[in-house]
């Protein structure tokens, strides 16, 4: 398994291109199911779960095609990806490809909407939380789907004539459940109303996506979606929307080591609620057009509470980055996270850096210390592995960090961007 190896300390300076963003570019990819026609998808990352996505789709009869962009070049471009639906032959998903990463699960809307049936394995994914699927099987089983769940495996079937519209409230915002019920509809007979739907521009994208496929949708983006059901889909092509994740993360390696990093290809009022916490700790920022410049001064940061919420709120994918640079802010930090019940893993990570962190239920509160110190410490889950490249840049000395497949899975070549960029990162194979 590979390590990233950091010698710390040196400010970042520099031009970070962003890539597309993974939880844009996964739903983009399921929404191939619905149409005969050629999806075509550019500025899609370069990761291991949108290929962990290919290989699903290919796996259910999908034509998929791949165009890798050289490394030497713009490291944001992305790749392109084409989708054909004409010859899909299989409804099943199975448990080897389904666990290894959640949105795997949302080709089951698209595949009960075309196809009238599905077989998939309920989902893996970060060890953040319970995270039920209670919400998707509620909203299918509205549209009128009789689902059952047999051995792992949730078997869903559409009545004859395919789903119907419905209202559906559901009881808590989900990314994932306003992606499956919104490509459902799309082909259901009739309207469907999804009310306290997620208004990530996650959703927004792949709403902007599929009515470009041909499909009737109003209010993606709001908490409230009204769609129409169309008799077929067509091919499309898309842009996927540039990652908020990704550059709310550089911004905090920014403010954590020092220097001025300019962001290029940012949609910037998709990360404001991380911007204006930055501000609150003392990191200057200034927004022009597609572009954002983060600069820290000489002062140590000030401590500044953090409460994760849905869009427009400050992201749950951002709580682990903002802890590290938390850690050597001036004062207590308090960070609570109300999204998942178990995204906390990174914390005894951290401590190994020398951070004074203690944990109350959905609370951390983190002491501000004067410096880290280098070490060996081990990526629990995807954005923790951020949080660790983070700690690590900024620590004096050497970090070593195992188990980075984690990080493969969501960041596009992280390390080329930071070692352009200054930092002392590097791989090794094992
Ligand atoms: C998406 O996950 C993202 N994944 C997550 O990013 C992100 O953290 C999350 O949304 C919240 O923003 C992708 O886009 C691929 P949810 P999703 O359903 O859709 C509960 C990352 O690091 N819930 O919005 O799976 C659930 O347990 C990842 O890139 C139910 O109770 O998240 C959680 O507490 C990790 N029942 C809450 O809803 C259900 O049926 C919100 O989760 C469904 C969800």
């Amino acid at each position: 398994m590979d390590k990233i190896k950091i010698i710390g300390g040196q400010p970042l300076n520099g031009r970070i291109s962003i890539s597309g963003a993974k939880n844009a570019a996964l739903p983009l990819m399921t929404a191939g199911i619905l149409t005969e026609g050629t999806l075509r998808l550019e500025h899609v990352p370069h990761l291991t779960d949108v290929r962990t996505l290919g290989t699903l789709l290919g796996s259910l009869g999908i034509d998929v095609g791949y165009d890798e962009r050289p490394l030497n070049g713009d490291l944001g471009a992305g790749d392109v990806w084409t989708l054909n639906g004409a010859n899909i032959n299989s409804q099943f998903a199975p448990y080897d490809l389904v666990s290894k990463m959640r949105a795997s699960f949302w080709v089951l809307g698209p595949l009960l909407a075309r196809f009238g049936q599905a077989k998939v394995s309920l989902p893996g994914g970060c060890a953040i939380g319970a995270r039920p699927v209670d919400l998707y099987i509620k909203g299918l089983q509205a549209m009128g789907a009789e689902i059952e769940i047999d051995e792992g495996y949730v078997i869903a079937k559409a009545p004859k004539g395919g789903l119907v519209g419905a209202t559906v409230r559901s009881k808590m915002v989900s990314v994932g459940v306003t992606h499956t019920l919104m490509m459902a509809a799309t082909l259901a007979n009739g309207e469907t109303v999804l009310e306290n739907s997620a208004s990530e521009p996650e959703v927004k994208d792949l709403a902007d996506c599929l009515i470009k496929m041909g499909a009737r949708i109003e209010g993606a983006g709001t908490s409230t979606i009204r769609i129409q059901g169309v008799d077929s889909l067509m091919g499309a092509t898309h842009r996927v929307l540039p990652d908020r994740i990704e550059a709310g993360s550089f911004a905090m390696a920014a403010a954590m080591t020092g220097g001025e990093l300019t962001l290029c290809g940012v949609k910037h009022e998709t990360i404001e609620s991380a911007l204006s916490v930055l501000r609150a700790c003392g990191v200057h920022s200034e927004v022009n057009e597609d572009e954002i410049l983060i600069r820290r001064n000489e002062e140590r940061l000030l401590g500044t509470n953090v409460v994760t919420q849905v869009y427009p709120g400050f992201p749950t994918d951002l709580q682990a980055q903002f802890m590290s640079l938390m850690t050597t802010a001036k004062g207590d930090s308090d960070i609570t996270e109300t999204i998942f019940e178990n995204r906390f893993m990174h914390v005894q990570e951290l401590a190994r850096f020398g951070a004074d962190i203690s944990l109350h239920g959905d609370k951390a509160i983190v002491h501000g210390v004067e410096r880290l110190k280098g070490a060996p410490v081990m990526a629990s889950d995807l954005r923790a592995s951020a949080a660790l490249i983070i700690a690590g840049l900024a620590a004096e000395g050497e970090t070593t960090i195992s188990r980075v497949y984690h990080l493969d899975r969501g960041f596009d070549r992280i390390e080329e961007k930071l070692s352009r960029c200054g930092a002392l990162i590097t791989r090794e194979k094992e």
